[in-house]
């Protein structure tokens, strides 16, 4: 069916085929046609432009968009969607003034998690991370990776990758799986770490590429999980099966993570709390894009990612929720924005390229989503009424969507 969209106030996110990501000063331009008209044809945009020049609207599906914005569909590019139990426990022990790290050596944390996964049956892991799906979807994200990683056993891994197979088999989202296997030590494995990598490289990956069940391969590179040597191992093996890393790199220090993942070629470094100098010139040398994940130092209690220093080094920046129990337990990326917007002092127009095109990027997308182009997928925002894209991270705590265009189609 096709679908003819008019009286848009405001076109957002308008770029040339072709324009994979944004970096630098140009994080802050959103460039946009006002009083605009967009065509959707067999689910992709078939063409758009100034109201003056509409295309007859008879016959076919219209949409007024009178007041509102239309915008491409958030992409989050780094998520723990797919888990069996909230950890509101830690939350309030980490209140009382336990540390998330302290939490983690005492058991808790990544394998709190790991424990409920494994004794969840996958019908009922299935229902409850598809009402996550259609929660954040409801919030505006159209496309999404999800990692395992709460597993940490062969047979939880490859029951969690199921599950994310099943949501991108059932539901109208683009979905990129990554392989998290490295998330944490399993207890019986505490004194012996060797032994779980070896059983990660030589085990677990060969049957999850063989089933083709994960996208990417994801380490929690962190003092007190898995260090660089480790991580060059697990990274490289992940390549020899045809997986580039997406890793988790300098949450809680100044792991190396960055310089690990750029020598790997990642294609992207994930969380960040800790960049300095030394980053910040590893990431120049690169094509890895740098993934910020605000709402995991919001909620434990941590400092702000340095947003400003990485765009003002002409770099690129990429916003993701990192939706999981314990350090982020929310996917809102209309959240995220405002976290980015006040607490990382990105522009809106930055914050809204951070999750659009980069996010895009970021799960290598961008070929097709992220953007308003011709013959891109129609994953689009229809906003509720208002006057430019400030409104979004600045009404904050609130849902924008008015309508989700995934493929065209109203969700
Ligand atoms: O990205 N830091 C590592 N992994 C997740 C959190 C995992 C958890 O606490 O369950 C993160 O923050
Ligand atoms: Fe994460």
């Amino acid at each position: 069916m096709d679908t003819l969209i008019t009286h848009i106030h405001r076109l957002c996110q308008i770029r040339p085929a072709g324009n994979e990501h944004i970096a630098g000063s140009a994080m802050d331009d959103l460039p946009e046609i006002e009083n605009a008209w967009l065509l959707v044809k067999g689910g992709r945009i078939d063409s758009f432009g100034a109201m003056a020049d509409c295309p007859d609207s008879a016959g076919i599906n219209t949409i007024n968009a009178t007041g509102r914005l239309v915008l491409p569909a958030w992409c989050d590019s780094h998520t723990h969607l797919v888990f069996a139990a909230p950890r509101d426990g830690e939350f309030v022990d980490r209140i009382r003034g336990l540390s998330y790290e302290e939490i983690a050596r005492r058991g808790g944390g990544i394998l709190n998690s790991a424990a409920r996964l494994n004794a969840m049956d996958e019908a009922e892991l299935y229902d409850q991370s598809l009402e996550r799906l259609y929660r954040v979807a409801r919030q505006g994200t159209g496309a999404i990776e999800i990692k395992s990683g709460y597993g940490l056993c062969l047979q939880g891994e490859l029951k969690m990758l199921r599950v994310i197979r099943r949501l991108k088999e059932n539901t109208p989202f683009t979905i990129k799986a990554s392989f998290l296997a490295a998330h944490a030590y399993p207890p019986e494995y505490r004194q012996n770490k060797t032994a779980y990598v070896d059983l990660i490289i030589n085990e677990m990956l060969p049957v999850v590429a063989g089933e083709g069940l994960a996208d990417y391969m994801d380490v929690f590179c962190e003092e007190g999980f898995f260090g660089v040597p480790e991580t060059e191992r697990l990274l490289a093996a992940g390549w020899k099966y045809g997986l580039p890393p997406k890793i988790h790199a300098n949450q809680l220090h100044y792991s190396g993570g960055v310089q690990v993942g750029v020598k790997h070629k990642a294609i992207s470094v994930d969380h960040l709390e800790c960049v300095g100098d030394a980053e910040i010139e590893s990431l120049k040398m690169g094509n890895t894009m740098p993934v910020l994940l605000p709402g995991a130092a919001f909620f434990l209690g941590m400092h702000y990612q340095p947003a400003r220093k990485i765009i003002d080094a002409g770099l690129p920046v990429c916003l993701a929720t990192d939706y999981n129990p314990g350090s982020c337990p929310s996917g809102n990326v209309p959240l995220l924005l405002s976290i980015a917007c006040t607490q990382l002092k990105m522009t809106p127009n930055e914050a809204i390229n951070a999750v659009t095109v980069n996010g895009a990027a970021a799960m290598e997308l961008a070929h097709e989503l992220g953007s308003v182009a011709v013959g891109k997928r129609a994953n689009l925002i229809i906003t509720n009424k208002m006057e430019n894209q400030s409104y979004i991270p600045y009404d904050y705590g609130n849902c924008p969507v008015h309508q989700l265009l995934i493929d065209g189609k109203q969700i």
